[in-house]
Parts: structure tokens; sequence; C-alpha cells
């Protein structure tokens, strides 16, 4: 077997719900031991494609495998294979957090003791022993996301599904939850995860995939497909507003790009491909004399991403079918 092992092998995926076809064709290979991610707007198709995955929905057509496994005809034993949660998970409401992963446990097979030991191990590894003992419905966005991971690893899954993790959090506790799919990586748990976040699949993710509209529009390591896009943004912030225009042609020489400027009178932007050219940018605009306050490198947002793949910008659900 000269070829490296797939944990997931997606081909010509079709699924419609009605006269709807959500996903038209979707092709996807994940390496397994990597975390693979999945960039998509809302609709695009994310939730359906791991509900087909993780056994969930059924196909109408295509070809599926986990591990070499048909997901379809050996549903039962890739079930045994993954942990899904997925953008709203199964945990009870009224039970404590303590209470839930002992119960999901037990579902999982372990003994009444085992159960209680796993339990406690996760609330530790989570950052929850604090919360352990109050009704889930009590528990903080970022507590119960928390919560949801630690559920779906209880199996110590060798596949992990993660529907947009972080969605809806405050930056502290979307760290929280990088970190935590770092450490199931590091412990060779294959991960994909879906995201409407191109800093997260950055951040994250060995490969991502952009779907839009049930198809991969690109796929690639996220520094390939951020060059692709011509990524990159540096944001000037000046220490003298009647700077600006001259700090303008500066940056127009050295990037040889259009130059941004924002409401904020001391407030310019321009787009670069890499950090050497910003870095020039930054160093001849001091040697013009010019005080910059505050400048960052920005990444390209999911936006800038389907307008440069696309040539459209991100097209709200509902208004292609004259929605209202
Ligand atoms: N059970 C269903 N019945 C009918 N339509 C559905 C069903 N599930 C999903 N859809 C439709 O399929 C399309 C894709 O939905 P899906 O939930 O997979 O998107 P998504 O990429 O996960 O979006 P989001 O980022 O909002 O979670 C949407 O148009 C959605 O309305
Ligand atoms: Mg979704």
């Amino acid at each position: 077997m000269g070829k490296k092992e797939l944990a997931v092998e997606v081909q010509a995926l079709k699924k419609s719900f009605g006269t709807k076809e959500v996903l038209k064709g979707l092709d996807l290979s994940i390496e397994r031991g990597t975390v693979y991610g999945v960039l998509g707007p809302n609709g695009a198709g994310k939730t359906t494609l791991v509900n087909i995955l993780s056994t969930l929905l059924r196909p109408d057509g295509g070809s599926l495998r986990i591990f070499g496994l048909d997901v379809v005809r050996e549903s039962d034993a890739v079930r045994r294979k993954i942990g899904l949660t997925g953008q709203f998970a199964a945990v009870d409401e009224e039970l404590s957090g303590r209470d839930n992963l002992v119960l999901f446990s037990r579902l999982a097979g372990y003994s009444h003791r085992a159960a209680a030991a796993r339990a406690e191990q996760l609330l530790a590894a989570f950052n929850l022993l604090e919360a352990a003992d109050r009704p889930a419905e009590k528990y903080s966005g970022g507590m119960r996301r928390r919560l949801d991971i630690a559920a779906a690893m209880l199996v110590a899954p060798e596949l992990l599904f993660l529907d947009e993790p972080t969605t809806g959090l405050d930056p502290r506790s979307r760290n929280d939850v990088w970190d935590i799919v770092r450490f199931l990586a590091e412990q060779g748990t294959t991960v994909l995860l879906t995201t409407q976040y191109l800093e997260e699949a950055d951040q994250l993710a060995d490969r991502l995939a952009v779907i839009d509209r049930g198809v991969v529009i690109a796929e690639g390591t996220p520094s390939e497909l951020k060059a692709s896009v011509g990524s990159g943004k540096i944001m000037i912030r000046l220490a003298h507003p009647h700077q600006r225009s001259e700090a303008e042609h500066v940056l127009r020489r050295v990037l040889h790009t259009d130059v941004r400027l924002y409401a904020d009178p001391t407030a310019l932007s321009a787009q670069t491909t890499d950090a050497r050219q910003a870095a020039a940018a930054l160093t001849e605009l001091a040697a013009a004399g010019i005080e910059t306050a505050q400048f960052s490198l920005g990444q390209p947002s999911l936006d800038e991403v389907f307008l440069a793949l696309t040539g459209k910008a991100v097209q709200e659900e509902g208004l292609e079918e004259g929605m209202v």
C-alpha cells in the first residue's frame, strides 16, 4: 500500500431535499491523522455533508467511505469509529455537565465505575470541574461547546466531526476550543471541522475545501488557498492624519496596488501578497518620516475569498429563490 490511508473518501455525493439540490456531486478526500476544514457560507451544505458522513442522513447518490468502510452499507461499523458534535448537540439541558458525561459514557458501553472516572477525566481536561454540577442549560456558550466536544470524544473516536464548533463564541472560548482540537489532533484523531471563518481553518486545518452551493470550489492547504486568493491586507493607523495622503503614495509605490482610505482619518489599508512586501512598505513609510501608530496584517475574510474564487459575493440564502 504505497497510498496514504484515507480517513474519508467522498465521490460525487448528491443530496436533495424535495426539489432543492443541496449537494451536487461533491468530492472530498481526507488523510488519516489530519485536521480538515470545510469552509462555506450559510446554506452551502456543510451540515448536510456532516450528517451524511456521520450516518444521520442518507445520500441520494455517490460513494462514501470512512476508513475504507462504506458509510451506507456498513453504517454500524462506521458509527463505532466516529464522534459527532453537531451545531445543536444532544446534551440534556436539565442534567449537570457531570451527569451528561456519565450518561454518555454509559451509552458508550463503560461500566458504572469506569463511566464516572472517564467523566472526571474529561471535566478536568476541558476545564469544566467548577461547573460540573450545574445544569447544562446554565452553561455559557464556551462551556457548553466544551461539554459538547467532551461528550463527542468519550469513545476517543478515530474520526471526529465538529460542525461550526466556534460559531457565536467569544474570542477566549474560541481559543479554548482551538486548543482542544489541536490536542485531539496530537492524539491522532482525524478531525473534520466545518467553519465560516477562514482564520479558523488557517489556525487548525492541514488542508481545507471551500464549498459553495453543494460543490467544492477550491481545495488545498490554507497557504495555497490564501495565495490563490491573493490574500492579505496591511492595515495601518498613522500617528498624524495630515500625513495620510503621503502615506497613500508610498504604499501605492511599494505595493503596486490600490490603497483604501477609511472614515478614521488616520486609517488606510492595502492588499499585499506577502509579509516581506508589507515589511518593505513599513520601512519606506519610516524612511519618508511618516509615523505609524499601529499596523496589522490581516487575512482575507470568507467574503473576500468568495469574491476572489467566484467573482461574486457570498449569496444570502433565500434570495436566489425569490424569497423575502
Ligand atoms: N431537512 C431539510 N429539509 C429541507 N431543506 C434542508 C434540510 N436540511 C438542510 N436543508 C437546506 O439545505 C441547504 C444546506 O443546508 P446546510 O444546513 O447543510 O448548510 P450549512 O452549510 O450547514 O449552513 P450553516 O452555515 O447555516 O449551518 C440549505 O438551503 C437548507 O435550507
Ligand atoms: Mg450548518
